[in-house]
């Protein structure tokens, strides 16, 4: 069966730095997958290339089997790849709805005419927007803010706030980039589930993070690079006990 996504010999240098090597990944359907590793060891940058910040040097990225590499980030994203980022990309002067509003809109290249002219059908259209918009808000809990700056949210909640956004794009894979950065651990087990429940609506998920008891449970399989090298890649309980993995991590508790 095709893959939903799957990248062969994935590689990106900047200068002599070589960032990510090499790195064959395929990821099915409905599954949570996990990208590990040191800081600096390639993550950001896999992700960045994923998503189409970043035009690889080398090597093939195939989403449901179509070849997307090399695309602008626009066009990934409406292909069914949509991300957030390691730091929080909101915009913080509009209100928590008009965020998702807007990451609708991109998504679905509206024109701005009939909303100038007033035409009923963009009334229709403006109501399904918002009906959806605030369905994606009540998914992750920030119903009851949808009118609020979005800036005064606390930071947890701005974390949910991106993954609105994302899943507003309608993805069929989501990059997640240390969703759980930051938090406590009250906010980290808010966040397990909800990741788990995005799954449960039939998304792939494609998670960098590094609080270990998180990776270790949710995971169906991780991916872990050192230096940019992929070192071992498999289910949690054959990643854990890999001595290349326990070597990379210098004693980090990895076990439990
Ligand atoms: N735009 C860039 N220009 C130059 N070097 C970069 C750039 N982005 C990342 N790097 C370097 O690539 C390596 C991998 O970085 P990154 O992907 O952010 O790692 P991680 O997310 O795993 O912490 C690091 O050495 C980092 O300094
Ligand atoms: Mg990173």
């Amino acid at each position: 069966m095709t893959p939903l996504l799957e990248t062969r010999s994935l590689s990106k240098t900047f200068g002599g730095l070589k960032a990510v090597q090499n790195v064959d990944l395929r990821i099915e359907a409905n599954r949570i997958v996990s990208v590990i590793g040191p800081n600096g060891a390639g993550k950001t940058t896999f992700f960045n290339c994923l998503s189409g910040i970043y035009r690889p040097d080398g090597g093939s990225i195939l989403l449901e089997g179509r070849d997307i590499t090399g695309r602008p980030p626009h066009q990934v994203c409406q292909l069914g790849l949509s991300r957030t980022f390691q730091n929080i990309r909101l915009f913080p002067e509009m209100t928590v709805l008009e965020n998702v509003l807007v990451a609708q809109f991109q998504h679905r290249s509206l024109s701005p005419l009939p909303l100038l002219l007033h035409s009923p059908h963009f009334c229709a259209q403006e109501k399904q927007s918002r009906d959806d918009a605030l369905g994606f808000l009540d998914f992750v809990g920030l119903a009851q803010y949808a009118d609020t700056l979005s800036s005064s949210l606390a930071y947890g909640l701005q974390r949910r706030l991106e993954i609105a956004r994302a899943l507003a794009t309608r993805p069929r894979l989501l990059l997640l980039d240390e969703p759980a950065a930051g938090m406590n651990p009250q906010e980290t087990i808010d966040m397990v589930r909800l990741i788990s429940s995005i799954r449960d609506r039939g998304l792939a998920i494609l998670l960098i993070e590094h609080d270990m008891k998180v990776v270790m449970t949710i995971s169906d399989d991780i991916l872990v690079l050192d230096h940019g090298v992929p070192i071992a890649h498999g289910a949690p309980d054959h990643v854990r006990k890999d001595p290349q993995v326990i070597k990379a991590y210098l004693g980090e508790e990895i076990s439990n």
